[in-house]
């Protein structure tokens, strides 16, 4: 069942009901100023960072779900609607909610009115921009009121959330004419406020919430002074500061009356914070607001944000026989992996952001399937990265996205994090060429004075392995590897003691065969990095030690049918066959094949078809099987989880893919797109009263073959699973892979995919691609080259060069 369609013309996904299994949101702001919105209007905003400068308020954990959000309430006689239906719930006569690529659009109509909201976050302003169109359809005229509201957060959404005694003194507001002024804290240390404000004169206003609502009792969903139909002209001072307009409307039969409103963020120089005693400096607010006056400069920044995703996603477009592929590829695929390049795990509807910050090695992978949209915003974010990573090669596990530094709560101890950062530069430069970055000195721990080359910070993420084996010459895993719930040196046996922080950061013992598998993959791209510098003896030295690590992982990583994943802290196999519990698990078998490791002896296609035989599901593969049915104190957080949810086998969106590229590295078309079918949401969209997630974008979690709910998605958006299901539909299975010296053409696809046809902008230069498959799975035959046949997959880049029409036959 479906709660709406694709629009694909448009790049939108149309719901048409309200009533969808859970909030499907969208993320308005490409830059500095971000919104989520649902498809009910709910949702909040912030600039920059989640946690410390969130401008309005939501509840997160609220029942109903959803609630708070930029609402506008049209009061036409006694019945009172909401163009998106919350928080009203006045049921509508037509509803529909188009999420598009950086903006969404309501539609809703009762009684002869209809409401027409475009909402979005201009490329290059800090603010939201909405514009409501309200119409008169009937045959009478209506004398309508608008009422806009919206609820302010004190800035530290933590704090906002926690500190009740002083917070509730704290609010203050200005008004001046149609602009409310958001100016808690101002009066001290902030040189920034908010505004909320309408390009109309209004016939009254709130900014207290109590004044709005009326007694305590009372909700966003009956505000009092709504239904009385006069908003109170209230001044916050403490309590909840909002910012609520009130505009008083007639409308003849058919006409049509447009309102925009502007929510925006201002900062002001210090010696330029005030206008008078007490008076905050309003000038960049004016200048920001001229900018969104008319209907004109509301379309033209409409359509500026346009021309920019038009910009960005004509850098990888395929013209396949398969839709679904085709809208994941051109559309929803790429503009996840830019929400999850600005937002890490940091603030969606699952993530408050005010837990997770930046995530080390998320933001790493994150990088994979974003590099090639904005380059230099991944050339900085590696270096912000990268300025985080302890001497000797460690690494804050997260860090905060305003301050840029390392968060030491959560500190480091995750022994995947260094090589991430090999992995993300690697893509970097294997994209844009630009071998400069290595050269960048960049600090560690953010302290200046201890700084380096880039270069010589992935060097020291490689020795960080390198020096920390176990007893099986295999990388101590430390707090855990990629799966943050394997705490093999935790044993934690108290309620509530965290697992990410409990016991030692490493331990002697307890090793990885993921890791180790890590460490075959981008040991040897480090190893091409340092070719690349000229420097011939460090890239003999990497691939000595991938070397080693290889045979380790052969020796004691091999279980007989498929990759050990660990040991634990008494060096007995973790996903082995010995086991009673977690016999296999999927990460090694991903990681280890695609590093290559077995593919000439037979272990890595053995190692996959245990996958299917053993992890497989109708909705994707599992992380592990047989789940963990009791607690283990040696194990960790993974135990925790009920079976079938999370790391306790559920199906981790995240290493389908790994799964999936491994299949194209032996060969396997029809196996690797079986697997990318699985979890694609153009797929899952068909059973979207199972999946329950957002229909376009991935989520992180599926509940596995043990689950209660089977098939049911949990925390969709910021998942790993973007970039990794983008790098394996682009690079693996319609095989455009960019090396270091050219454009690598390997497609790797079902035998029954057809004929098709790729743009890749590639450095200068734009690849105009046709593939004929042949009805062949793998495998280059012929590559031409403006006509001319070349030799090998790699088509050479040459400098400048601006078009290449290429051929290829499989
Ligand atoms: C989640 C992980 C997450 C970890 C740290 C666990 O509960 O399952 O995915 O990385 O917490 O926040
Ligand atoms: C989500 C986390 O953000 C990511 O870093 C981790 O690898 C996975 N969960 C698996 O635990």
């Amino acid at each position: 069942m479906k709660f709406g369609y694709f629009d694909d013309a448009k790049r939108e996904y149309v719901i048409t009901t309200p009533k969808t299994p859970l909030p499907w949101i969208n993320y308005l702001g490409s830059d500095s100023f971000f919104s989520l919105i649902s498809n009910t209007c709910g949702g909040y905003s912030f600039y920059k960072d989640a946690k410390l400068l969130r401008l309005t308020r939501y509840r997160y954990n609220d029942c109903p779900v959803d609630m708070n959000g930029k609402y506008f309430y049209i009061k036409d006689g006694n019945t009172i609607w909401n163009p998106g239906w919350q928080p009203v719930k006045t049921e509508l006569d037509e509803y529909e909610c188009r999420h598009g690529i950086g903006y969404s659009r309501f539609h809703g109509a009762k009684n002869g009115v209809s409401a027409d909201v475009t909402t979005f976050v201009p490329t290059n302003d800090n603010c939201e921009v909405s514009r409501i169109l309200i119409k008169n359809n009937s045959s009478e005229t209506k004398n309508l009121q608008l009422f806009s509201y919206v609820e302010w957060c004190l800035w530290n959404a933590d704090d906002d959330m926690k500190n009740y005694q002083r917070n509730l003194s704290t609010g203050e507001v200005e008004i001046v004419d149609s602009t409310i002024f958001h100016k808690t804290e101002y009066r001290e240390r902030r040189n920034h406020y908010a505004i909320s404000s309408v390009n109309a004169r209004t016939d009254g206003f709130d900014t207290s919430r109590d004044a709005f609502m009326g007694a305590y009792w009372k909700s966003a969903a009956n505000p009092e002074a709504v239904e009385k139909g006069e908003l109170t002209g209230s001044v916050a001072s403490g309590w909840c500061p909002i910012a609520a307009h009130q505009i008083n409307l007639s409308l003849a039969p058919g006409e049509e009356k447009s309102y925009i409103f502007v929510l925006g963020y201002i900062e002001n120089p210090e010696e330029e914070k005030w206008e008078s005693y007490g008076i905050i400096n309003k000038k960049r607010a004016w200048d920001m607001l001229s900018k969104y006056k008319t209907d004109e400069q509301f379309l033209a920044a409409f359509e500026a944000l346009k021309a920019y995703w038009d910009e960005l996603l004509s850098k990888y477009t395929v013209k396949s026989d398969n839709d679904k592929v085709n809208r994941m590829v051109n559309i929803w695929n790429q503009y996840q992996c830019m929400v999850t390049f600005n937002m890490s795990r940091s603030a969606s509807y699952f993530e408050t952001g005010i837990g997770r910050g930046m995530g080390f090695r998320d933001s790493c992978q994150d990088l994979l399937g974003f590099v090639h949209l904005i380059p230099d915003r991944a050339r900085e974010r590696i270096i912000d990265i990268a300025s985080t990573q302890f001497e000797d090669g460690s690494a804050y596990h997260q860090y905060q996205p305003l301050t840029k530094k390392g968060n030491a709560d959560i500190g480091s101890g995750f022994n995947d994090d260094p090589l991430w950062l090999i992995a993300g530069t690697s893509a970097y430069i294997r994209e844009t060429g630009d071998t400069s970055i290595l050269n960048e000195i960049v600090p560690y721990d953010n302290d200046m004075s201890k700084a380096t080359t880039l270069m010589e910070h992935l060097k020291r993420s490689l020795d960080y392995i390198i020096n920390h084996k176990g007893p099986h010459n295999l990388p101590l895993i430390g707090r855990a590897d990629w799966n943050d719930c394997l705490n093999l040196n935790c044993f934690s046996a108290v309620p509530g003691e965290s697992f990410q922080t409990f016991g030692p950061s490493e331990g002697p013992v307890a090793e990885s065969v993921f890791i180790g598998g890590m460490f075959v993959k981008y040991g040897e791209e480090y190893a091409q990095l340092a070719e690349l510098l000229g420097d011939s003896a460090e890239a003999d030295r990497a691939r000595k030690e991938v070397k080693i690590m290889t045979e380790a992982v052969e020796k004691d990583g091999w279980d007989g049918k498929w990759f050990v994943r660990a040991y634990d802290a008494y060096s007995h196999k973790i996903g082995s066959d010995e086991c009673d519990e977690g016999k296999i698990f999927i990460e090694p078998q991903g990681f280890c094949v695609m590093a290559g490791i077995g593919k000439d002896n037979g272990k890595a296609l053995q190692a996959l078809d245990s996958v299917k035989e053993k992890l497989d599901s109708d909705y994707g593969i599992m992380i592990l099987q047989p789940a963990y049915t009791r607690y283990h104190l040696e194990l960790g957080e993974i135990s925790s989880y009920p079976p079938g949810y999370k790391e306790n086998a559920g199906i981790f969106c995240h290493n389908n893919p790994w799964v999936s590229i491994a299949e194209t590295v032996m060969g396997r078309g029809d196996r690797a797109f079986e697997i990318y079918r699985k979890t694609c949401p153009a797929y899952t969209e068909e059973f979207s009263e199972i999946h329950f997630t957002e229909p376009y974008v991935y989520c992180q979690m599926v509940g596995g073959r043990d689950a209660k709910f089977h098939g049911q998605g949990k925390n969709s958006w910021l998942t790993g699973t973007a970039a990794w299901t983008f790098v394996n539909i682009s690079q693996y299975i319609l095989g455009i892979y960019p090396t270091h010296k050219g454009l690598q053409i390997d497609p790797c696809v079902p035998s029954d995919f057809g004929d098709f046809e790729i743009v890749r902008k590639f450095r200068e230069g734009t690849y105009n691609i046709k593939v004929k498959t042949n009805g062949s799975q793998k495998g280059v035959k012929k590559l031409t080259v403006d006509g001319k046949v070349c030799v090998g997959n790699i088509v050479p880049y040459e400098k400048g060069k601006k078009i290449y029409n290429i051929e290829v036959e499989m």
